[in-house]
């Protein structure tokens, strides 16, 4: 898939991986809508802003409705509010899955014509290598994120007819303000919008962009055991 020339959307795209991730795409020639909650925070010079809200369908029709040629679809939009599935606060729960699943989701739907109109069209969706594996203080999160796969999966199949790849983006943590409190090693998001967008021009289905992520994915096939060992 060809970059220079055509015209992407990245959501959340005013800071943390997102604003990586258009900065890389207008550096490769793309024509970025940079989409935001507040687009008035959008500081990245040669991109054109747009409101976006992943949550609010009306918000959702209304992006889809003011841009247009969108060639290139990227949900990167996501919230992390470290709640525990069973003691924390069902609103955070909702609100995780209202954002990486449905956001995800209804933010693809309203955009599918435009990806549509193109012989070749691309759908990233940044998941993590928390798809794959949940950790108790974050489960709403990891659910969110699995949610989010299957979701991807379902997508890839049913965008597939039209001629949109729809891809996903595996990685462990990265050094944005979601991942302010971790003290464990963490990657450049710079990096990793890299080789998110070296997949898209690849057509690879399945982007993993770290050890982190490699690890978790090969220890799928041992199943509960091997990832939770703990719990032997
Ligand atoms: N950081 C990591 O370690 C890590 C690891 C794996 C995957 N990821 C995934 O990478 C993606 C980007 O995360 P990040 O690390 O860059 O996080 P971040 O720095 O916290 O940025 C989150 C972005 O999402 C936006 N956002 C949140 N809720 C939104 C909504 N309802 N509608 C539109 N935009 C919304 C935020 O906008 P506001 O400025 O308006 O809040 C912000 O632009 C997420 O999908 C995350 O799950 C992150």
């Amino acid at each position: 898939m060809e970059i220079t020339g055509k015209t992407a959307l990245v959501t959340g795209a005013n800071r943390g991986l997102g604003r990586h991730l258009a900065r890389e795409l207008r550096d490769r020639g793309a024509t970025v809508y940079a989409a935001a909650r507040n687009p008035a925070s959008v500081d990245l010079p040669g991109v054109t802003p747009i409101a976006l809200d992943v949550t609010d369908p009306s918000s959702v029709a209304a992006a889809a409705a003011q841009t247009e040629n969108v060639a290139i679809l990227i949900n990167n939009a996501g919230s992390s509010t470290g709640t525990s599935l069973l003691t924390g606060n069902l609103a955070n729960a909702r609100l995780e899955l209202d954002t990486h699943f449905f956001g995800t989701l209804e933010v693809t739907r309203a955009f599918a014509p435009q990806l549509a109109a193109h012989e070749r069209s691309a759908v990233l969706n940044i998941l993590s290598a928390l798809s794959w594996v949940s950790f108790p203080g974050s489960g709403a999160y990891c659910a969110a994120k699995s949610a989010q796969w299957s979701l991807t999966n379902a997508l890839r199949q049913e965008l597939a007819p039209q001629g949109t790849r729809v891809s996903s983006l595996h990685v462990g943590y990265m050094d944005t303000d979601m991942t302010r409190n971790v003290t464990a090693p963490k990657s450049d998001p710079a990096d990793i919008a890299k080789i998110a967008i070296d997949g898209i021009e690849a057509g690879d289905a399945e982007i993993i962009a770290d050890e982190v992520s490699r690890q978790v994915l090969a220890g799928l096939s041992a199943g509960v055991a091997g990832l939770y060992p703990q719990l032997a």
